[in-house]
């Protein structure tokens, strides 16, 4: 039987954090045996922010190198840049005409995002849901593990794929979200009633997953927490709650059995405890990444492999499209 597909990516912008580590690539890793993925890092979505072209190209690498250091194996899945696979660009132009502007400037990401650069509010910013829908739609994906704030981006590509379909006869499979459980979301550590985010001004908010042990312990050690003096996994308790979350997220416990463990002790233990586990946790995969930094023949091979194998695929989808829009393909 065949396997079914899965596609997913992340933006080499900004700094990764722990809730993309646990909300993303880490169930990446557990997904790599039962599907065929494919795992890009999105250079193409991310210049819709401006980017320092030296700061782009590093980021790169080091998100190569983290994925291989969390554990995707290059044997199992493709393991790519977006911009090395020309095909994603050119599907998204087809799709950009099966795509109304309406729609567009409906999204949330788009609206949330013009009003953070008004500066720069540019067609690319808009167009990112078509190219995003070109990504997952070239490699005939089932499932797309993506957090909450990707749902609709997802639920636009079904709706592009099967009006492409309705319109040129069926072409791509209409893909799913795969959203990650609810325990997983990690929230920022100063504002616990909202999500930890690579893009927080405040540093303190968010634990990256390039922090060193003293700067984890730090950040935890000034979590924002509440005056109950209890450790309790509730909703009037969403700073202590999150803290759990993260404890038991790192240590394969649910927060309640965290919670029990924490019964009758300080804020403090439970701070310096998550703090020590999360530094415990990420230095192996931090020294695996900074290895692998160091061996760029290696990564650069892992990634042309990857882009060599996604590009097969594409490329077949897009020939396939091609043909049903009526572009001439020679005789
Ligand atoms: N937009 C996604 C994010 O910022 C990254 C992304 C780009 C993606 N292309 C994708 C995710 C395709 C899933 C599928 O998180």
């Amino acid at each position: 039987m065949d396997k079914k597909v899965m596609y997913s990516a992340v933006q080499p912008s900004g700094n990764l954090t722990i809730g993309n580590y646990l909300g993303a690539i880490r169930n990446w890793v557990a997904m790599q045996d039962r599907f065929t993925c494919y795992y890009a890092i999105a250079d193409m979505h991310a210049i819709t922010v401006r980017q320092e072209p030296a700061d782009l190209r590093r980021r790169t690498l080091e998100l190569a190198a983290l994925y291989l250091a969390c554990g995707l194996d290059p044997q199992k899945c493709a393991l790519y840049v977006q911009s090395n696979v020309p095909a994603h660009a050119e599907l998204a132009w087809v799709l950009n005409t099966f795509t109304y502007v309406g729609e567009m400037e409906r999204m949330t990401q788009f609206k949330d995002k013009s009003a953070r650069h008004p500066e720069n509010i540019n067609m690319g910013l808009m167009d990112y849901p078509v190219l995003m829908a070109a990504d997952i739609l070239l490699y005939q994906a089932d499932y797309v593990p993506v957090g909450v704030d990707q749902r609709q981006h997802v639920e636009i590509t079904r709706d592009i794929a099967i009006r492409f379909n309705h319109r040129c006869g069926e072409t791509f499979r209409v893909p799913e979200a795969y959203i990650l459980k609810e325990g997983a979301k990690i929230m920022s550590l100063q504002d616990p009633l909202h999500k930890m985010s690579k893009s927080d001004e405040n540093p303190n908010a968010s634990v990256y997953l390039s922090d060193d042990r003293d700067t984890i312990l730090r950040k935890f050690r000034r979590a924002v927490t509440d005056s109950f003096n209890r450790v309790a996994v509730s909703e009037e308790q969403p700073g202590v709650t999150n803290l759990l979350n993260i404890y038991a997220a790192f240590r394969g416990c649910t927060a309640a059995e965290a919670a029990c463990a924490f019964e009758g002790r300080g804020y403090g233990d439970l701070k310096s405890a998550v703090g020590e586990t999360v530094a415990d946790a990420l230095a192996p995969v931090q020294a695996e990444q900074r290895r692998l930094l160091a061996d760029k023949a290696y990564l650069s091979g892992v990634l042309k492999e990857g882009a060599e194998r996604a590009a097969y695929t594409a490329r077949k989808t897009l020939s396939k499209v091609y043909r049903k829009i009526g572009f001439y393909r020679g005789e």
